[in-house]
Protein backbone atom coordinates (compact mmCIF):
# COMPACT_ATOMS: atom_id res chain seq x y z
CA UNK A 1 0.00 0.00 0.00
CA UNK A 2 1.36 3.20 -1.46
CA UNK A 3 1.39 6.58 1.42
CA UNK A 4 1.45 7.37 4.67
CA UNK A 5 -1.38 4.78 6.85
CA UNK A 6 -2.13 6.44 10.16
CA UNK A 7 -4.46 4.36 12.63
CA UNK A 8 -5.78 6.34 15.59
CA UNK A 9 -8.39 6.65 18.09
CA UNK A 10 -11.75 7.78 16.28
CA UNK A 11 -13.49 11.08 17.87
CA UNK A 12 -17.40 12.07 17.43
CA UNK A 13 -16.57 13.79 13.99
CA UNK A 14 -15.86 10.41 12.38
CA UNK A 15 -19.07 9.03 12.87
CA UNK A 16 -20.78 9.54 10.30
CA UNK A 17 -18.07 8.19 7.79
CA UNK A 18 -17.85 5.00 9.83
CA UNK A 19 -21.17 4.28 9.41
CA UNK A 20 -21.35 5.41 6.13
CA UNK A 21 -18.60 2.88 5.17
CA UNK A 22 -20.29 0.26 7.33
CA UNK A 23 -23.72 0.68 5.70
CA UNK A 24 -21.95 0.70 2.40
CA UNK A 25 -20.41 -2.68 2.88
CA UNK A 26 -23.68 -3.85 4.85
CA UNK A 27 -25.95 -3.35 1.54
CA UNK A 28 -23.40 -5.60 -0.13
CA UNK A 29 -24.11 -7.98 2.00
CA UNK A 30 -20.80 -8.59 3.13
CA UNK A 31 -20.96 -7.10 7.26
CA UNK A 32 -24.38 -6.19 9.61
CA UNK A 33 -25.21 -2.86 9.98
CA UNK A 34 -24.94 -0.03 12.19
CA UNK A 35 -27.23 2.49 13.24
CA UNK A 36 -26.32 6.04 13.98
CA UNK A 37 -27.00 5.95 17.89
CA UNK A 38 -25.06 2.36 18.16
CA UNK A 39 -21.65 4.20 16.28
CA UNK A 40 -21.97 7.48 18.18
CA UNK A 41 -22.85 5.65 21.59
CA UNK A 42 -19.59 3.62 20.90
CA UNK A 43 -17.42 5.68 19.40
CA UNK A 44 -14.84 4.96 22.26
CA UNK A 45 -14.26 1.59 20.69
CA UNK A 46 -13.48 2.61 17.34
CA UNK A 47 -10.25 3.39 15.92
CA UNK A 48 -9.91 4.93 12.42
CA UNK A 49 -7.40 4.15 9.36
CA UNK A 50 -6.43 7.34 7.15
CA UNK A 51 -4.13 6.63 4.06
CA UNK A 52 -2.22 10.20 2.99
CA UNK A 53 -5.21 12.11 5.87
CA UNK A 54 -8.16 10.38 3.96
CA UNK A 55 -10.54 7.79 5.90
CA UNK A 56 -10.36 4.40 4.48
CA UNK A 57 -11.32 2.14 7.15
CA UNK A 58 -12.73 1.68 11.36
CA UNK A 59 -12.82 -1.54 13.33
CA UNK A 60 -14.48 -1.12 17.02
CA UNK A 61 -13.29 -3.48 20.35
CA UNK A 62 -15.88 -4.10 22.21
CA UNK A 63 -15.83 -5.34 26.00
CA UNK A 64 -17.81 -7.62 26.76
CA UNK A 65 -17.13 -9.21 29.95
CA UNK A 66 -14.37 -9.36 32.14
CA UNK A 67 -12.61 -12.08 30.11
CA UNK A 68 -13.90 -11.15 26.58
CA UNK A 69 -13.72 -8.67 23.98
CA UNK A 70 -14.93 -8.32 20.77
CA UNK A 71 -13.93 -7.19 17.65
CA UNK A 72 -16.88 -5.35 15.45
CA UNK A 73 -17.62 -3.51 12.47
CA UNK A 74 -14.05 -3.80 10.65
CA UNK A 75 -14.63 -2.22 7.46
CA UNK A 76 -12.07 -0.89 4.89
CA UNK A 77 -13.26 1.47 1.74
CA UNK A 78 -13.18 -1.43 -1.61
CA UNK A 79 -10.70 0.81 -2.94
CA UNK A 80 -8.32 0.70 -0.15
CA UNK A 81 -8.71 -3.14 0.51
CA UNK A 82 -5.73 -6.01 0.55
CA UNK A 83 -2.80 -3.66 1.32
CA UNK A 84 -2.43 -4.49 4.80
CA UNK A 85 -5.17 -1.67 6.34
CA UNK A 86 -7.34 -4.43 8.26
CA UNK A 87 -4.32 -5.60 9.67
CA UNK A 88 -2.74 -2.34 10.96
CA UNK A 89 -6.54 -1.68 12.57
CA UNK A 90 -7.17 -5.26 13.77
CA UNK A 91 -3.39 -5.31 15.51
CA UNK A 92 -3.98 -1.86 17.04
CA UNK A 93 -7.44 -3.22 18.79
CA UNK A 94 -5.19 -6.47 19.76
CA UNK A 95 -3.00 -4.14 21.68
CA UNK A 96 -5.71 -2.40 23.95
CA UNK A 97 -7.39 -5.95 24.74
CA UNK A 98 -4.19 -6.68 25.30
CA UNK A 99 -3.54 -3.10 27.52
CA UNK A 100 -6.99 -3.60 29.20
CA UNK A 101 -6.14 -7.36 30.49
CA UNK A 102 -8.43 -8.45 28.20
CA UNK A 103 -7.39 -13.11 28.14
CA UNK A 104 -9.76 -13.78 24.84
CA UNK A 105 -11.15 -11.86 21.93
CA UNK A 106 -13.43 -13.25 19.32
CA UNK A 107 -15.29 -12.28 16.15
CA UNK A 108 -18.27 -13.22 14.15
CA UNK A 109 -17.72 -12.95 10.58
CA UNK A 110 -18.16 -13.97 6.72
CA UNK A 111 -13.90 -13.55 6.35
CA UNK A 112 -12.81 -16.20 8.28
CA UNK A 113 -9.44 -16.47 6.46
CA UNK A 114 -8.81 -12.83 7.07
CA UNK A 115 -8.85 -13.36 10.49
CA UNK A 116 -6.95 -16.75 10.23
CA UNK A 117 -4.49 -14.53 9.55
CA UNK A 118 -4.65 -12.81 12.63
CA UNK A 119 -4.65 -15.98 14.38
CA UNK A 120 -8.38 -16.07 15.21
CA UNK A 121 -9.90 -19.91 15.51
CA UNK A 122 -13.29 -21.19 14.23
CA UNK A 123 -14.98 -22.30 17.69
CA UNK A 124 -18.64 -22.59 18.20
CA UNK A 125 -21.06 -20.36 19.22
CA UNK A 126 -21.78 -21.80 22.38
CA UNK A 127 -18.79 -21.40 23.09
CA UNK A 128 -19.33 -17.60 23.26
CA UNK A 129 -22.34 -17.54 25.62
CA UNK A 130 -22.15 -13.57 26.82
CA UNK A 131 -22.36 -12.78 23.14
CA UNK A 132 -25.49 -15.31 22.85
CA UNK A 133 -26.63 -13.61 25.55
CA UNK A 134 -26.35 -10.19 25.18
CA UNK A 135 -26.55 -9.41 21.36
CA UNK A 136 -27.66 -12.54 19.32
CA UNK A 137 -30.79 -13.19 21.57
CA UNK A 138 -32.09 -9.43 20.03
CA UNK A 139 -31.05 -10.75 16.28
CA UNK A 140 -33.41 -11.56 13.54
CA UNK A 141 -31.18 -13.71 12.81
CA UNK A 142 -30.86 -15.63 16.15
CA UNK A 143 -31.70 -19.28 14.88
CA UNK A 144 -30.33 -19.16 11.78
CA UNK A 145 -26.60 -17.53 11.87
CA UNK A 146 -24.99 -17.58 8.96
CA UNK A 147 -21.49 -15.95 10.55
CA UNK A 148 -18.60 -17.67 11.91
CA UNK A 149 -17.78 -17.56 15.24
CA UNK A 150 -13.80 -17.02 15.75
CA UNK A 151 -11.34 -17.05 18.70
CA UNK A 152 -7.74 -15.45 19.61
CA UNK A 153 -6.59 -16.23 23.29
CA UNK A 154 -4.35 -13.51 23.97
CA UNK A 155 -3.30 -14.92 27.39
CA UNK A 156 -3.56 -17.73 29.93
CA UNK A 157 -6.35 -16.95 33.13
CA UNK A 158 -4.71 -16.00 36.14
CA UNK A 159 -4.58 -18.63 39.25
CA UNK A 160 -7.49 -16.26 40.70
CA UNK A 161 -9.13 -16.56 37.02
CA UNK A 162 -9.09 -20.23 37.02
CA UNK A 163 -9.94 -20.55 40.66
CA UNK A 164 -12.95 -18.52 39.87
CA UNK A 165 -14.03 -19.68 37.00
CA UNK A 166 -15.93 -18.51 34.22
CA UNK A 167 -18.44 -15.69 35.29
CA UNK A 168 -21.78 -16.00 33.19
CA UNK A 169 -23.68 -13.43 32.07
CA UNK A 170 -26.61 -15.43 33.75
CA UNK A 171 -25.57 -15.22 37.14
CA UNK A 172 -27.71 -13.03 39.01
CA UNK A 173 -25.64 -9.49 39.75
CA UNK A 174 -26.33 -8.04 43.30
CA UNK A 175 -26.09 -4.48 43.45
CA UNK A 176 -26.44 -3.05 47.00
C1 LIG B 1 -12.08 -7.97 5.68
C2 LIG B 1 -11.32 -6.65 5.55
C3 LIG B 1 -11.57 -5.82 6.79
C4 LIG B 1 -9.81 -7.00 5.45
O1 LIG B 1 -9.07 -5.79 5.37
P1 LIG B 1 -7.93 -5.64 4.26
O2 LIG B 1 -7.21 -4.38 4.49
O3 LIG B 1 -8.54 -5.88 2.94
O4 LIG B 1 -7.01 -6.91 4.64
P2 LIG B 1 -5.41 -6.95 4.80
O5 LIG B 1 -4.79 -6.48 3.53
O6 LIG B 1 -4.99 -6.29 6.05
O7 LIG B 1 -5.21 -8.53 4.91
C5 LIG B 1 -4.46 -9.18 5.92
C6 LIG B 1 -4.31 -10.64 5.49
O8 LIG B 1 -5.62 -11.23 5.37
C7 LIG B 1 -5.85 -11.73 4.05
N1 LIG B 1 -7.23 -11.44 3.67
C8 LIG B 1 -7.81 -10.22 3.56
N2 LIG B 1 -9.12 -10.35 3.21
C9 LIG B 1 -9.34 -11.68 3.11
C10 LIG B 1 -10.47 -12.46 2.78
N3 LIG B 1 -11.66 -11.89 2.49
N4 LIG B 1 -10.36 -13.81 2.76
C11 LIG B 1 -9.17 -14.41 3.07
N5 LIG B 1 -8.05 -13.73 3.41
C12 LIG B 1 -8.14 -12.38 3.42
C13 LIG B 1 -4.87 -10.94 3.17
O9 LIG B 1 -4.55 -11.64 1.99
C14 LIG B 1 -3.68 -10.78 4.11
O10 LIG B 1 -2.92 -11.96 4.13
P3 LIG B 1 -1.29 -11.91 4.14
O11 LIG B 1 -0.94 -11.27 5.47
O12 LIG B 1 -0.89 -13.32 4.02
O13 LIG B 1 -0.90 -11.05 2.99
C15 LIG B 1 -11.71 -5.86 4.27
O14 LIG B 1 -11.46 -6.66 3.13
C16 LIG B 1 -13.17 -5.43 4.26
O15 LIG B 1 -13.48 -4.33 4.69
N6 LIG B 1 -14.07 -6.29 3.76
C17 LIG B 1 -15.49 -5.92 3.68
C18 LIG B 1 -16.10 -5.82 5.06
C19 LIG B 1 -15.94 -7.09 5.88
O16 LIG B 1 -16.09 -8.20 5.36
N7 LIG B 1 -15.63 -6.91 7.16
C20 LIG B 1 -15.47 -7.99 8.09
C21 LIG B 1 -16.68 -7.99 8.99
S1 LIG B 1 -16.43 -9.10 10.35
Amino acid sequence: MNGELCIRSAKVSDAGRIMRLINELAVRQVMLPRSPASVIEHIRDFVVAELDGEFVGCAALHVIWSDMGEIRSIAVHPDAQKGGIGRAMADRLIEVAVELGLPKIYCFTYVPGFFEKLGFEVVTHRELPHKMFNDCKNCPKFTACDEIAMLRVLRAPTPEEEAEGPTLPSRPVRLT
